[in-house]
């Protein structure tokens, strides 16, 4: 079974490459199923029901996403009524959503997705630690594979929680730094791990945003609007392949697609159909 997490889709640039590529990335890659971080689809930040059902008809099966989660607060009646979406697990009792969901892949079988909020440099939640010990607790026993996007900024804090749940999950995958790091690999007790699977959205950018922008702010303290870049579109993301049996992972690999591989690998798959009919 070979599961793809996307990394933070950031605005329109980054929902396009999705909408545009996901099909033939997941025919290429032979992909089962695919978790989608959608926390900044929305302008940069935030999630909208429109933009929801878009990645979803795309090809997403599961939503994840974070901090920037109720930016766009009409994603509230989509986090209570949908299974296909998760609100951060150490988030309130009360906050919108459900704390962890089970979805079918196409050949049936179950994959459990949850998502935690990290705690350094992150608004204050409640302790990831435990709240990862609960949600394991709640999720049935035959569920096997178990996939976790951990969104936090400090590899640390990362790195604890991956082995916290070494053998436990199928995968400790981590969002929201936009920036994909060089240690993917396979822990022990056979849960894959990366600090951080990376963006999907524009890269002549910082983090997504217009680099004249966040320039001018960061340095005179001139209020600008941080508007979405727009140059060099990449999906970003990370492949775990997991044995169904006991879900443990036995492959872990990065994928970045740019944009013209996506419109290579649509004109390709039309000629094949072409000269098939
Ligand atoms: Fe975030
Ligand atoms: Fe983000």
């Amino acid at each position: 079974m070979r599961i793809l997490l996307i990394g933070d889709i950031v605005g329109k640039p980054g929902r396009q490459i999705v909408v545009q590529g996901l099909s033939a990335i997941r025919e290429r890659e032979a992909v089962d199923f695919v978790i989608a971080n959608a926390e900044n689809a929305d302008g940069g930040s935030g999630l909208t029901a429109s933009h929801y059902r878009a990645l979803i008809d795309a090809g997403a099966d599961c939503i994840t996403l974070g901090d920037h989660i109720y930016r766009r607060f009409e994603i509230a009646s989509v986090l209570e009524s949908e299974t296909r979406v998760v609100k951060p697990a150490n988030f309130p009792e009360q906050a919108p959503g459900r704390p962890w969901t089970v979805v079918e892949a196409r050949d049936g079988t179950p994959v459990c997705v949850f998502s935690l909020l990290g705690r350094v440099f992150m608004k204050p939640v409640d302790c990831p630690f435990q709240a990862a010990n609960r949600v394991l607790s709640e999720v049935p026993a035959d569920v096997k594979i178990r996939i976790l996007d951990f969104h936090a900024e400090a590899t640390s804090d990362m790195q604890v929680m991956g082995r916290h749940l070494d053998g436990r999950v199928s995968a400790v995958l981590g969002t929201h730094t936009h920036v994909t790091t060089a240690d993917e690999q396979i822990f022990p007790g056979g849960t894959a791990f990366q600090c951080d699977v990376g963006m999907t959205g524009p890269h002549e950018s910082i983090l997504g945003r217009r680099i004249d922008r966040v320039l001018e702010t960061t340095i005179s303290f001139r209020p600008t609007h941080f508007h979405v870049a727009k140059g060099d579109v990449r999906l970003n993301g990370t492949l775990v392949d997991v044995d169904p049996t006991n879900g443990k992972a036995v492959a872990i690999r990065r994928l970045s697609v740019a944009m013209d591989e996506v419109d290579q690998m649509k004109q390709s798959s039309c000629s094949a159909e072409k000269n098939s009919s």
